[in-house]
């Protein structure tokens, strides 16, 4: 296993590239088993997750080639609708090809997704939906079954849970309703960007879609789709991710391929936090002037704040005088990084889902524990801040969606690596 080496007190300076969005590319891959024809994808990330799905797609059945970022998938004209266990395990995003699976073939099992290391993540919510278009669910053996006894029908459908819109539960209808037979309604719909993306690409293949980006989605289904050419999104977690980076650190960072209407609530959060920021069309540079100020950040389902940039803006803060408040309304216990930073010289005290944070005048290196995706990024960009040497162990979780992380900040100057590790050592689960 690979754990990543900093050497932290660089200022970043130059430009970095964003790549294609993960979270973009995972129902997209899921869609394409909507036709029987092939789907080109472009500007597809190279990520561990993503060759997950790759072996999903493949195991239910479509040839896929993926080269320098393009992906090419031609589903089986029957598809085999079972994901099995192996693979559902190491990514819940798995659980969006059961819509497809309904949709296309009237059957789909997919192991069910237990919880993670962010929070309990039911699918509740995906399985209410797939009933309101009159699929029959049951829970056998640790797999979702769902049938569709007859064919498929349009419905009302009603999205909101405890947390509000759920994304995937959103992409998961949507990809199952274009193909059943008249109008379906999905309300509460999550509005994320990602969502918009998976709609785009969805008109192309010849689904009739409305109100994509608000809570209030129409799909009139076809009985048919075809193949079509699609290019993926920029990764806004992953340009947040570098915005909390440049502003940590100081110096001059333009980030390219992004898409700045998609970062308004990272943008307003750096700027009350006194870093500058510049934007064009498909840029934004970040520099700071001053000393950082203390903000209140709480995560929302988008336009609010990410829950998956929660964990960057705490590396932020932990490092800006004053007092800043973090509230986690999304994921209330994806906490984990709290006690890693704190490890590295932070002060961040939790109460239930709100963690406050005491920044403090430098971290200081040291070995630390990637926990999930988002916190190992989080550690990373403290590393970067931090007096001496700081190692992130675990780095797998950061390999599922960063592509190329340590060698795009080691092209503005960070002192980074990557390195094995000589021992796993006595690490707990
Ligand atoms: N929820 C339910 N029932 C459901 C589904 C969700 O109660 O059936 C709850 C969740 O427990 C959570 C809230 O609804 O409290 C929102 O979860 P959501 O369903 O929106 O999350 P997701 O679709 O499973 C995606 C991203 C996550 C990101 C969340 C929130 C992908 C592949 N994953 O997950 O990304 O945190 O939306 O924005 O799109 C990451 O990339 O690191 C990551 C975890």
């Amino acid at each position: 296993m690979d754990k990543i080496v900093i050497s932290g007190g660089k200022k970043l300076y130059g430009s970095i590239s964003l790549s294609g969005a993960k979270n973009s590319a995972l129902p997209i891959m899921a869609a394409t088993l909507l036709s029987k024809e092939e789907s080109i994808i472009e500007n597809v990330p190279d990520l561990r997750d993503i060759q997950t799905m790759i072996k999903l797609l493949q195991a239910l059945g479509a040839e896929v080639r993926f080269q320098r970022h393009t992906l090419f998938v031609k589903p089986a004209k029957d598809l085999c609708p079972k994901a099995p266990y192996d693979l559902v395990s190491t990514m819940r995003a798995s659980v969006c090809v059961l819509g497809p699976l309904l949709a296309r073939m009237g059957y789909g099992e997919v192991s069910m997704p237990g919880g993670c290391v962010i929070g309990a993540r039911p699918i509740d919510l995906h399985l209410k939906g797939f009933e309101a278009l009159g699929a029959e669910i049951k829970i056998r053996h640790g797999y979702v079954v769902a049938r569709a006894k007859k064919r498929l029908k349009g419905g009302e459908i009603y999205l909101g849970g405890a947390f509000g819109s759920s994304v995937l539960a959103t992409a998961n209808v949507l990809m199952a309703a274009v193909l059943v037979r008249g109008k379906t309604t999905i309300h509460c719909a999550a509005c994320e960007p990602e969502i918009t993306d998976l709609a785009v690409y969805l008109r192309k293949m010849g689904a009739k879609i409305r109100g994509e980006g608000s809570p209030r989605i129409e799909i009139e289904g076809v009985s048919k789709l075809r193949g079509s050419r699609h290019r993926i999104i920029s990764d806004r977690i992953e340009g947040g991710t570098y915005m909390a980076a440049a502003a940590m650190t100081g110096g001059d960072v333009l980030i390219r391929q992004i898409a700045p209407e998609y970062q308004t609530a990272m943008i307003d959060k750096l700027k009350q936090a006194g870093v500058l920021v510049d934007q064009t069309k498909s840029s934004i540079r970040i520099r700071r002037r001053k000393p950082l100020k203390p903000v209140d950040v709480t995560t929302l389902p988008y336009p609010g704040f990410a829950t998956d940039l929660q964990a960057q803006m705490m590396a932020l803060m932990s490092i800006t005088p004053g007092i800043s408040v973090i509230s986690e309304k999304i994921y209330p216990d994806r906490f984990m990084h709290v006690s890693e930073l704190n490890r590295m010289g932070a002060k961040i005290y939790l109460e239930g889902a709100r963690a406050i944070v005491h920044g403090v005048k430098r971290l200081s290196g040291a070995p630390v524990m990637a926990s999930d995706l988002r916190a190992s990024a989080a550690l990373v960009i403290a590393g970067l801040v931090a007096e001496g040497k700081t190692e992130v162990h675990r780095v797998y979780h950061l390999d599922r969606g960063y592509d190329r992380l340590e060698n795009k900040l080691l092209s503005v100057g960070a002192e980074i690596g990557r390195e094995k590790e000589e021992k796993q050592g006595s690490m707990n689960n």
